[in-house]
This record gives structure tokens, sequence and C-alpha cells, in this order.
């Protein structure tokens, strides 16, 4: 039976009106047990499959101990695990850490790092990235205009280089490589200089823009 959707606010779209009441490794059920493979993975996220076994008995273990220990006023052991669990695989110098409820919300908090560790204000961002859709995100984001329309302006600083879509130009990863390179190097000559840049954001393998790997290459150049 599908239920009042209008009661959900429309900035939601939605790619299908299935309505899932259970989850098992990739399959999705529907309250008539109708089985559904999730290709999406929750666009992307349930890496381990829908409830794992292992996820399923953390999440209850946990609730049972402890459901909110706010970290200003209290410090759980589980936070300062994690951030050990994380200190063990992450290169140096990263060192510390910093948990947050969203993709959004981690993009705006390592922006926030940037200009702060800087004291540069401009960021660069490359078309087609997407970053999420609070303010901060949503002026990083030129995946579509759906993101942006009806919310402008955004907040400034904010400036766009190609990404380096190959199949896009019609050129092979060498040559696009160049010109990428080339445009980031006017941008930093013509738009923001180095001295008023406090970091460049790229999604390795560019999303909602299209499913893209950037060319290895590029990213070396880029670091
Ligand atoms: C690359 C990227 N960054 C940020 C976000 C925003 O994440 P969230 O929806 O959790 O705020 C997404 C979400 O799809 C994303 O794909």
């Amino acid at each position: 039976m599908m239920e009042n959707l209008d009661l959900l606010a429309p900035v939601w779209t939605h790619v299908t009106t299935m309505q899932p009441v259970r989850g098992e490794g990739v399959y999705l059920y529907d309250e008539n047990d109708e089985r559904y493979i999730d290709f999406t993975s929750g666009i992307g996220v349930t890496n381990t499959g829908h409830c794992h076994p292992k996820v399923v008995r953390a999440i209850q273990e946990q609730a049972e101990k402890l459901l909110f220990g706010q970290v200003n006023i209290v410090i759980p052991h589980t936070t300062t695990a994690l951030a050990e669990a994380l200190n063990r695989i992450t290169p140096s110098p990263i060192d510390t850490f910093f948990f947050s409820n969203s993709g959004a919300e981690a993009v705006e908090g390592a922006i926030k790092l940037a200009r702060h560790a800087t004291g540069k204000p401009n960021i660069i961002v490359f078309q087609g990235g997407f970053h999420g859709r609070t303010s901060g995100a949503m002026a990083l984001t030129t995946a579509k205009t759906v993101y942006r329309v009806g919310y402008q302006p955004l907040p400034a600083g904010v400036f766009v280089a190609p990404y380096p879509y190959s199949y896009y130009y019609g050129w092979d990863e060498e040559a696009t490589t160049e010109f990428c390179m080339k445009q980031l190097d006017l941008i930093l000559h013509t738009q923001t200089a180095p001295d008023e840049t406090a970091a460049v954001l790229i999604e390795p393998v560019l999303g909602e823009g299209g499913y893209v790997p950037a060319p290895i290459e590029f990213l070396k150049q880029l670091r």
C-alpha cells in the first residue's frame, strides 16, 4: 500500500516508490516479501550490505550501554577508540580526528579547517562536483543546477576548474590532463592567487557529475 508521500518535503526526489521493510546483504524486501537487488547500495554507502550481522550486533550492544554521550560534556570510550583505530590506518601527518553526522557536515568541517589553518579565504573545486546540500557545500557543488536553483547567491570564495573528463572532451587521458592542469594554472593566475587559495577540493571519482574516475596522472600532478 502506497503511503501518503505528500507529507514528505518535495525537496526529496524519489528514484523509485519502493518501500522496503527489511534488508539483507544486497537485497531489499517490501511488505509483500517481494525481493529487490539494491544496485544503488544506498547511494554507495552500504559497503557491508544491508543489515550485516556484525554491524547489527555492534549497534544493539552499544544501544544497550549508551545511546548519547555528548562529546563537549563527556568523552565516551567509543569516541577515543574510533580515533585510535583511524590513527593506525591514516597516513602521517593526519593524527587528530573530528566526527560528523553527514557528508555535507564533513565537507563544511574540512573547508573551515583549511581556511582556519591557512588564513586564506578561497577554495578551488571541479566542474561537476557534488559536495552536499548545506549552504557552504552547495556553493562547492556544480553537478546540476537543481542543487542551487532558488538558493543563490551562495557563499563566495569558490572557483571552478574543469574536471579531467576525457570522454566528455573526446581526448585521451594525457591530453585531458595537460588541458585541465593548464586551466587550473590559469585560474591561479587570473581568479584566485595561490596566496589566497586555502584548498583544492576534488572527488577522485566524480560521483553525481557522471561517475568519472580522474586520470591517476592528473591526481599526481594536482598533489
Ligand atoms: C562526494 C560526496 N560528498 C558529499 C556528499 C554529501 O553527503 P550527505 O548527503 O551525507 O550530506 C555526498 C552525498 O552523496 C557525496 O557523494
